[in-house]
């Protein structure tokens, strides 16, 4: 063995230990998990292969994480283990797990099936509660399996983490059982959904206030502040998964068993979970939630199949840290490493400049990702990106790619900062930074060509106009080729003109001209929505058409008659006001008018239906409709579709995987519905 290969081992000691310090302890890892995986995986292959380079402070013989000295330590009555880890992407890494069960249970050939629990690999913090008598005691982190941290003042914040065992029916009053286990420790995962950490980091931007980095660190993070009070402003959710310490209760005979009986007790157990017969279920377990990953309300890196027999996993048993009837089957990870390669800056419709970084391609979340977004010139700085830099990309679910740190020990020597323009880079109209606002916005109106195409856009959406066939492609061309100035223009387009443009083959084009025919039939709540009016989105657009009737009516509405309109506030109103104040806005109306456009004036002020007047909210996934289709029937039926769940809240719809709106409608007593509830109440017309 050479002195290099020592050299080598040392150096990966000494970058894992650093690393797992930032994650574990600090929460402000440098680089993604991949890359660590990569460090850790060449540290064990070298120590598998010369064994004599494995020191005893090797991070390889340890969980990872040491705990905080200002949390107390708690020391784990039952170690919290992790799982073996399979990174195969096919169907192999479910293969490979069944035949080592069989083999390791010494099963024949021909004997059946074994069956499995297969849940979702959460990407959080791993927590043990302990209920004592079905109180709430403690609650503690993983730390090194050994030894945790005392988290229970800020694991107490969370909603979803009952602090009393409900009961389920039928026992507690029966003198012969203990009506509550007198020890009982669940194990699960701390995580934060997308939406609450989008909407945390919204804010945060807003405020330009430090963003979180991303779910997982939100939650790690927000479960090591020292100060509960940080921890109780963060939206934290919570699973569970398996059991720790129990005593005086009896435990259930498979895996899925256990979690039912969680379940009951008022524990939070995921929805998505199967028993699977045989490695194919697995497989097939694996693909389909492979393909739901991206819609799921949250992040997992990978799914857990587990024996679902306890008295199998028993027999089983553990090698080292982990047991051998389980594993993590992971998904391609959401965060990579790449180099920026310039810093552009891209016009949005209301004239937002947003920075977007190019970078080198990089294949993260199942995608090969050549640009992220930046937000704005604050985030940049904030964050310290430079021309030139590594960072790191994520790409989760269906959100815009975006850069999360920045490696700034790998800066080169040419690395260059980034300003916003002083101009417009497209239409060269002078860039303002409003008071008290962070982003910077082109002043050119639809004078600016890229103004003009996202005003398009917009206009042409299913939820607006609904022009099928009028993509970015064919609006890039119709504004570059000087087709379109004006929305108008739009319905003025022949079959003629459209079949000159590139690659728009002449059949493309009748369609085209079809679906504008078809768009001219739609309703004012439309029709003011496509308009593309700062501040007025959908929801605000048919308040509008509701509440004033027509379009003369709102066109010549004050800042004041606008206010009274639901939902519309000063900032909202005021904007309106001065759209319809612009001569070339008016004109515009006028002149798609001209073109044949047609809706009902007044047709909402007189609405009908069985649900007129009542305001609902819909959160989760519904098992058959869609969120547009159900908020389509529910408006049809009258109601109002608001986005957040308050005391004019009439009732909740709920599907699976509904968060913190459902947990609000419970607290404030709103009734709640599933979609078959929802369907028998539209189709009611008593109500
Ligand atoms: S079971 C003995 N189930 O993955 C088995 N773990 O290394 C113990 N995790 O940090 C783990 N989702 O927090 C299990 N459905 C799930 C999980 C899960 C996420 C985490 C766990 C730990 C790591 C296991």
């Amino acid at each position: 063995m050479t002195a290099d290969l020592a050299a080598r081992a040392a150096e990966l000691r000494a970058l894992i230990t650093r690393h797992d310090r930032l994650y574990y302890e600090q929460d402000a890892p440098e680089i993604p998990d991949a890359e660590y995986d990569r460090l850790f995986r060449e540290l064990q292959a070298l120590e598998a292969e010369h064994p004599t380079l494995r020191t005893p402070d090797s991070p390889t013989q340890r969980v990872g994480g040491r705990p905080l000295d200002a949390f107390a330590p708690v020391r784990h009555a039952v170690p919290m283990l992790s799982i073996r880890t399979e990174t195969d992407t096919e169907a192999s890494g479910a293969l490979n797990f069944d035949a080592r069960v069989r083999r390791e249970l010494a099963l024949p050939e021909d004997a059946p099936p074994v069956e499995y629990a297969a849940e979702l690999k959460f990407d959080g913090l791993a927590i043990n509660l302990r209920y004592e008598n079905g109180v709430l005691v403690q609650a503690a982190t993983r730390g090194d399996g050994e030894t945790g941290e005392d988290v229970t003042q800020n694991v107490r914040t969370l909603r979803d983490v009952p602090l009393r065992l409900s009961m389920p029916p039928g026992q507690g009053a029966l003198f012969d059982a203990p009506p509550v286990p007198e020890v009982l420790e669940v194990r699960g995962e701390v995580y934060m959904r997308r939406d609450d950490f989008e909407a945390f980091n919204a804010r945060a931007i807003a405020a330009g206030e430090k963003t979180l980095v991303n779910p997982r660190n939100g939650a790690a993070g927000s479960i090591r502040q020292l100060d509960p009070a940080v921890a109780a402003k963060r939206p934290l959710s919570f699973f569970v998964y398996g059991l720790g310490e129990v005593r005086g209760w009896a435990v259930p005979e498979t895996h899925a068993g256990v979690l039912d009986a969680l379940a009951a007790f008022g524990l939070p157990v995921c929805a998505h979970r199967e028993i699977c017969a045989g490695a194919e279920a697995l497989a097939a377990f694996h693909a389909r939630i492979a393909e739901a990953r991206p819609t799921l309300p949250f992040d997992i890196d990978g799914v857990v199949y587990k024996v679902n027999s306890l008295a199998l996993q028993q027999r089983l048993g553990f090698v080292t840290r982990e047991p051998r009837w389980a594993v993590a089957h992971k998904y391609p990870a959401q965060e990579a490493l790449t180099t920026v390669q310039d810093i552009e800056v891209q016009v949005g419709r209301t004239g937002k400049l947003t920075p977007v970084a190019r970078l080198a391609p990089v294949f993260v979340g199942g995608v090969t990702v050549t640009n992220a977004t930046l937000h704005n010139e604050s985030e940049i700085r904030r964050k310290d990106v430079h021309i030139g830099d590594t960072v790191v990309v994520r790409r989760a679910g269906d959100v815009i790619p975006e850069v999360v740190s920045v490696l700034s020990d790998r800066r080169p020597a040419d690395a260059r900062a980034f300003s916003m323009p002083s101009h417009c880079p497209v239409c060269a109209s002078d860039v303002v930074r409003e008071e008290g606002e962070v982003d910077h916005r082109c002043t050119g109106g639809l004078y600016c060509s890229a103004q003009r195409k996202q005003a398009l856009l917009h206009f042409a959406q299913r939820r607006a106009m609904d022009i099928e066939g009028l993509g970015e492609k064919l609006v890039d061309q119709l504004v570059e080729g000087g087709l379109i100035r004006t929305l108008p223009d739009l319905y003025r387009l022949g079959v003629l003109k459209l079949a000159e443009l590139d690659r728009m083959a002449e059949k493309s084009a009748e369609n085209l001209v079809v679906s504008l025919e078809r768009s001219k039939r739609t309703t004012l709540g439309r029709f003011v929505f496509a308009l593309g009016i700062r501040h007025v989105g959908e929801a605000t657009a048919k308040d509008l058409a509701r509440h004033l009737g027509s379009m003369d009516r709102i066109m010549d509405a004050s800042v004041e008659e606008l206010s009274q309109v639901p939902d519309v506030g000063p900032v909202v109103a005021a904007s309106i006001h001065t759209f319809f104040a612009q001569a070339h806005n008016r004109e515009v109306v006028e002149q798609l008018r001209a073109c044949g456009i047609v809706w009902e004036e007044g047709e909402a002020r007189v609405a009908s239906g069985p649900l007129v007047g009542r305001t609902v909210v819909l959160t989760g996934t519904l098992p058959t409709l869609t969120r547009d289709q159900a908020k389509d029937l529910l408006e049809a039926a009258g109601a109002k579709v608001a986005g957040s769940v308050s005391k004019k809240t009439d009732f909740v719809v709920a599907g699976t995987d509904a968060g913190s709106k459902l947990t609000k409608a419970q607290e404030l007593g709103i009734n709640i519905l599933d979609e078959s509830g929802l369907l028998s109440l539209l189709g009611n017309r008593e109500l």
